[in-house]
């Protein structure tokens, strides 16, 4: 993690931590080694298109370079893990300290954020080397540890998993914005679908009434999905899939972008600033909208869900709709009646087109498209603790709990949410003016009067 407030990684990415999660007892050394190798190198898979000059620049304050994001992941472990356990710890390189904390106050002095693309050494091949010196020691104290010291440095392997995680997403986020900059328009990776159109908008009704919100305590969760707790929703409706580019396109011919009516005054105020009149990567040519993607920019695609949205976007969208963005809370439980729980199914990690896509019928017995994956669904609810909420003792307590200020609830996962990442009450959050991430519109009614800010 990282940042301030306004920060990416500040966000989701760093947003979580963990905690409570059982989950330490359910792992022993070889499945935990397993499991280590599997998503440390997912990150290097996802770093091998880019080259050392691609992996060194920072095309805004909100980006990291890749190979930052290679470093610090590697940090988390060497700082978190192995100076707690290892026997005579002494760092990699004492300077890597100050280079690769995000944003952990308590360790001390660190780099300035928006001054990581400055960084030209260690490069990306040296930080490499970084990521096999702190690998081999890992799996070196593993396989010395036993017992009640294997079950506490699970603990810490464990959230070490998921945070790089977050960060392989990130790493695509930021990737996708350095590649925009170039007016030569390279490609990432991966391959364009084939353009359609969308499909009927359903709803979902959902009863409400006093109902449990967080994490139940099975498995693996960020200490901000805890503690569990009841919250009471009036009854209300949910779409059954995200807002695509086709529905964006007729928000824009009617001049949402240009109504101060259909917005938030601090959206007004933002979008009046930044000059917006369409999605963060779309761009007018010749009268043709166009998208930049990680495979390429291609013509707007209407049967895709739309993204790169704010939420001050996604805000003024649903009062255009005479609709509103769902709580996080009403998400969430829809999700869970739906009997999807779970993210048995979604395009999470799509390595095909690194995007989202069309919506396809809901998994058999639900009603729910699009649940997990494609775009992270923008929700009404600010990103606050949940009742009785405790951020854990010491630097790690620092994951979470203190962005809880001035950011948004976003629910569902990405198309580059990484496989594993994605469940019913993982919070994502991200700053109200946030367009750099994968983000989209879900709507909900009822419950609350819609349409009547307008
Ligand atoms: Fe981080």
């Amino acid at each position: 993690m990282s940042t301030t407030a306004a920060a990416p990684e500040s966000h989701l990415a760093e947003a979580g931590h963990a905690s409570a999660g059982p989950g330490a007892g359910e792992w022993d050394a070889a499945s935990l080694l397993r499991r280590f190798d599997e998503v440390r190198g997912h990150t290097e898979l996802l770093a091998a298109p880019l080259s050392p000059e691609d992996q060194t620049v920072q095309s805004m304050p909100d980006v990291s370079p890749t190979k930052w994001h290679r470093a610090h992941v590697t940090w988390f472990f060497e700082t978190f893990l192995l100076a707690e356990h290892e026997p005579r710890f002494a760092p990699f390189q004492d300077k890597y300290w100050f280079l690769f904390n995000s944003y952990y106050e308590a360790l001390g002095p660190r780099f300035s954020r928006p001054d990581r693309g400055l960084i030209t050494r260690p490069g990306a091949h040296d930080v490499g080397v970084y990521r096999g010196n702190v690998d081999d020691r890992v799996r070196d104290l593993v396989a010395s540890l036993d017992g009640g010291s294997l079950e506490q440095a699970t603990a810490t392997i464990e959230l070490g998993f998921h945070h790089e995680q977050q960060h392989q997403e990130l790493l695509l986020m930021d990737v996708k914005h350095v590649l925009s900059r170039n007016p030569l328009q390279p490609v990432y990776a991966g391959t364009r679908l084939t353009p359609s159109e969308p499909d009927g908008m359903g709803w979902f009704d959902v009863a409400g009434g006093l109902v449990e919100i967080g994490h139940p305590g099975a498995g693996f969760c960020f200490d901000n999905e805890l503690p569990r707790h009841q919250q009471w929703l009036e009854p209300y409706r949910i779409a059954d899939r995200l807002v695509s580019n086709g529905e964006w396109l007729e928000f824009m011919a009617d001049r949402a972008y240009e109504r101060p009516e259909l917005w938030l005054s601090d959206g007004w105020a933002r979008a009046q600033e930044e000059g917006w009149r369409a999605p963060f990567y779309w761009s007018e040519h010749d009268g043709v909208w166009l998208e930049h993607t990680l495979h390429g920019t291609w013509p707007v695609d209407p049967g895709l869900p739309v993204s790169h949205v704010s939420h001050y976007e996604a805000d003024a969208f649903a009062s255009w709709a005479g609709k509103r963005l769902p709580t996080e809370g009403e998400w969430e439980y829809a999700v869970v009646v739906d009997g999807q729980e779970s993210a048995v199914a979604g395009n999470l990690a799509d390595l095909e087109t690194y995007h989202p896509r069309p919506a396809t019928p809901a998994p058999a017995g639900s009603r729910l498209r699009q649940v997990y994956g494609d775009c992270w669904e923008w929700t009404q609810s600010a990103y606050h603790p949940y009742p009785g909420f405790q951020a854990p003792a010491g630097a790690i307590g620092e994951y979470n709990g203190k962005f809880m200020s001035n950011q948004m609830v976003l629910r569902g996962g990405c198309a580059l949410t990484p496989p594993g990442h994605a469940r019913a009450t993982y919070r994502n959050f991200f700053p109200h003016r946030s367009r750099w991430g994968l983000t989209g519109v879900r709507l909900a009614d009822g419950g609350a009067p819609a349409g009547a800010r307008g």
